[in-house]
């Protein structure tokens, strides 16, 4: 059985910067997460010293480079709000890395990564831990200003309203590109609103494309302990949970 190793940091920020209009970074120095972390895992940040906001916040590791991990969020409510303004050397309480993250081994040729809105958040640091991977991104948002390519390659993008790249969402942009895609040697991985990671489901079953996706739900703990994130199975009875046993699943295991 692997234990996985578990920190509470209180990392002090280094930046928030806006990368695109509403888009912001965080950048802190996490020196023992973000040698324990893999793509595809988050963590539960504290966003204040007070009780309030009183849970913890849960942001996908964007990216990680030497001791620094990286998130990246837009201002919903309170909690993001807070992390909005915080300020170079301000520590922040991050608990992590959390969840099982993204499996980038085995045979396949082509990585395809398929994101909606701020699901492009984990796939900078999926990009480059890739290795001998050809990658194509297939990239969607309501409008030009909801596409967000940081950290990505080979760049596909879709928008709902046509002010950036085919107009639609990401499916039909997979599906208007089915001839790049090498259909026996892929695997999807994927990030976003639940709509999307449901007709996503139906594209690669259909195709018989390996896929495997982030799902998000709300959550306390974020590690196992209070059930208060499950997602139901496929196929049997009874349910996993997004915080322990995901939040990256194989499609085909869950109800999304
Ligand atoms: C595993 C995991 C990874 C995540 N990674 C990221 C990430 O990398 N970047 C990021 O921005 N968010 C991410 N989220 C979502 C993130 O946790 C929420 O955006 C965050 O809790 C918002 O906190 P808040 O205090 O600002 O808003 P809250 O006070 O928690 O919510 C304010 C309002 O916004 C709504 N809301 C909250 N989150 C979302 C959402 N994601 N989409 C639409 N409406 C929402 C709430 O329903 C509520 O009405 C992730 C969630 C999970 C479970
Ligand atoms: S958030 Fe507590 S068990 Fe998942």
């Amino acid at each position: 059985m692997e234990i996985k190793k578990l920190f509470i940091e209180n990392a002090p920020v280094d930046s928030v910067s806006e990368i695109q209009p509403g888009i912001h970074l965080l950048k802190v120095y996490s020196p023992s997460i973000a040698k324990n972390s893999r793509p595809g895992q988050f963590c539960n940040i504290k966003v204040s010293e007070t009780k309030f906001p009183l849970l913890r916040r849960p942001f996908s590791i964007c990216n990680v480079d030497g001791d620094f991990i990286y998130f990246m969020f837009n201002v919903y409510g309170e909690g993001t709000k807070l992390l909005s303004i915080k300020k170079k050397n301000e520590t922040i309480d991050v608990l992590g890395p959390l969840g099982n993250g993204f499996d980038l081994d085995g045979n396949y040729k082509q990585a395809i990564i398929v994101a909606g809105g701020l699901g492009s958040a984990p796939f900078a640091y999926v990009t480059k831990s890739f290795i001998n991977k050809n990658v194509i991104s297939f990239i969607g948002g309501r409008s030009k200003k909801d596409v967000i390519t940081y950290g990505l390659l080979n760049i596909k993008s879709v928008t709902e309203d046509g002010s950036l790249g085919m107009k639609g969402n990401v499916i039909d942009l997979l599906k208007n590109n089915i001839s790049e895609i090498d259909i026996d040697n892929s695997r999807i991985f994927a990030c976003g609103p639940n709509a999307m990671l449901r007709a996503l489901k139906s594209f690669a079953m259909e195709n018989s494309i390996e896929c495997y996706a982030s799902t998000e739900c709300a959550m306390a703990c974020g590690f196992g302990i209070c059930q208060g994130c499950p997602i139901e199975n496929a196929d049997t009875d009874g349910y996993k949970l997004v915080c322990k046993d995901g939040p990256v699943f194989n499609v085909k295991d869950v109800v999304i």
